[in-house]
């Protein structure tokens, strides 16, 4: 590929910290699977970022080995997108300590990810959880990305990423780095409620809240018949509450539209019945997420085959990696 034809760069990491459910999936995954045919793509499992929270040896590659596998069964394609994991590329380490070198302790104070991290957790305030941003800095740089696919909470990071690249620029008077921008892939990032009746799907909302992609049918059934509702429509097309919207967001995503529309004709005319409802939607869920519990299942026990993607992963974003690290050596002064 000549320069002009070079492909757009994008990168994104993901924290290992375990399973992946239907909001990572319609949130971040599903448009992964689509950019890795038109852009480059690099995405890795930040098992550098997880160290912040001193995971134990025994749980730290089996953590990443999850999502890889996930990654997998999702779709991503270790033939088409770079998938690894950040461990295996010690490049952005040595990216981070120059980062490092001109990140200011009041800029990284001011972070909002870390004061929310030194509020929960007063007695692990460690310069990892500090310097956070100079490190996925070095992640989005190493590969001189500008597309990042993540969602709003890492617009802050990626505001530092861009300020990191401008100073080094500066300093150097260089055009070594672009300044990576926030990325949605079409217009189709779908925001998928959690079963509690309240905000967004999440593991940290509790286990009932999310349905993960290697769920087992029945515990998929017992979280649905047990996600929120009210006590039922008393006018006529009346205005959802919040917890009955969810319900039927999930139907969309699941269901096929005639049965979405059959149940909101029913609550419109005020004659829904909830366990009606909840039951097919449990169905649907269970004919969804089937395909991909199976393809986890499968990968999970096939070591070589995960060993052989993550030393190509490795291999390719190496590659990537040492080219900019080279010139940046050089920019900075290093002649060795
Ligand atoms: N901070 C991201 C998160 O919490 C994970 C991450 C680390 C990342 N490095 C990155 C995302 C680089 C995009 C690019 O979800």
């Amino acid at each position: 590929m000549s320069e002009t034809q070079k492909r757009e760069i994008v990168c994104s990491g993901i924290r290992p910290t375990g399973n992946l459910h239907l909001g990572n999936y319609f949130g971040a995954l599903r448009n992964f699977v689509k950019m890795q045919d038109e852009k480059e793509c690099y995405f890795f499992i930040a098992d550098y970022h997880s160290l912040t929270t001193h995971p134990t040896p025994d749980n730290l590659y089996g953590n990443a080995r999850q999502i890889l596998v996930q990654y997998l069964a999702c779709g991503l394609d270790p033939d088409k997108a770079t998938l690894y994991l950040q461990s295996d590329l010690p490049e952005t380490i040595e990216l981070y300590l120059f980062f490092n070198m001109n990140a200011y302790l009041g800029e990284l104070e001011r972070v909002t990810s870390f004061k929310d991290k030194v509020r929960q957790n007063p007695n692990n305030v460690n310069a990892g959880l500090l310097t956070y941003p100079t490190l996925m800095a070095a992640d989005i740089l190493i590969h001189k990305a500008t597309k990042v696919p993540v969602g709003k909470d890492q617009e802050q990071h990626l505001e530092m990423t861009r300020t990191f690249a401008q100073r080094f620029n500066n300093m150097y008077h260089s055009e070594v780095f672009p300044l990576p921008q926030a990325f949605n892939f079409g217009s189709e990032l779908v925001k998928i409620p959690g079963l509690d009746g309240s905000g967004k799907m999440g593991k940290s909302e509790g286990e009932g809240n999310a349905i993960f992609l290697n769920e087992e049918d029945g515990s998929i059934r017992k979280k649905i018949m047990r996600a929120k509702t009210d006590s039922g429509p008393t006018e006529m097309n009346q205005q959802k509450p919040v917890e009955i919207e969810n319900l039927f967001t999930l139907m969309k995503v699941v269901s096929t539209p005639d049965t979405v529309e059959y149940f909101n004709d029913l609550y419109n005319r005020c004659q829904i019945r909830y366990g009606d409802m909840k039951k097919q939607l449990a169905e649907d869920m269970i004919k969804f997420v089937t395909p991909f519990r199976q393809r986890i299942n499968e990968l999970a026990s096939n070591e070589e085959y995960l060993r052989r993607v993550m030393n190509q992963g490795k291999e390719k974003a190496h590659e990537s990696a040492r080219k900019t690290i080279d010139e940046v050596r050089h920019v900075i002064g290093y002649r060795n």
